[in-house]
């Protein structure tokens, strides 16, 4: 079993990526060999829309996303992890999902392997946990239609500002680390 997270952070020491940190960590403890990846670190371009996945059935750009695939195709479940940036995600991880494109062919259909689970994280400063609830459950119908299964929970982290404030939080660690469990069984 592995379970690897992309986080969409430029923080290092955010609070999503101490969150997915956190996935990771419940997850090993459940027996998952894991790994981080983060977005902002990637030399990569977005989708340049050109289409020739459709034609060949991957992306033709060659740069750090070519690597990113294999390990998504590798995992059995995926963490996304971002902070709200205006109101979704932070435009490095918005790369990542909008290259995940290539999966789809002409008829929409995904040709990522089947099963993999999805866990959702988000912070945002804003203190109502609902506050953005119908854009998690947008990205998770992205997900889906990408071929990743539905996901197994969105976690939030409201009312976080400064970096590090999620390490204090430890409810929020609590959760974390039982979605990590959960994404292994
Ligand atoms: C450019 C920018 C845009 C942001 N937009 C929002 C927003 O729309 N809604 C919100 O609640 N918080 C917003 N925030 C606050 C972050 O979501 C919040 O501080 C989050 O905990 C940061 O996560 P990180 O530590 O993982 O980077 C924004 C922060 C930045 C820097």
């Amino acid at each position: 079993m592995r379970v690897i997270a992309i986080c969409g952070s430029p923080r290092k020491d955010g609070n999503s990526t101490i969150l997915a940190q956190e996935v990771l960590k419940g997850a090993a403890e459940a027996g998952a060999t894991t790994d981080i990846f983060l977005a902002n670190d990637l030399k990569m371009r977005g989708c340049q829309g050109c289409e020739a996945c459709n034609e060949n059935g991957h992306c033709i750009q060659k740069d750090d996303m070519t690597a990113l695939y294999g390990e998504i195709e590798k995992a059995d479940a995926v963490v996304f992890a971002s902070p709200v940036y205006m109101f979704g995600m932070t435009g490095q991880l918005k790369l990542v999902l909008d290259r995940l494109y290539a999966y789809l062919g002409a008829d929409f259909k995904s040709s990522l392997p089947k099963g993999k689970k999805v866990g959702l994280v988000f912070t945002q400063g804003m203190p109502d946990v609902k506050g953005f609830a119908p854009y998690f459950d947008s990205v998770g119908h992205v997900l889906k239609m990408l071929g990743f299964e539905k996901p197994e929970s969105i976690l939030v982290g409201a009312g976080l500002g400064a970096a590090g404030g999620a390490a204090e939080k430890k409810e929020l660690l609590d959760s974390a680390r039982a979605l990590g469990k959960r994404l292994v069984s």
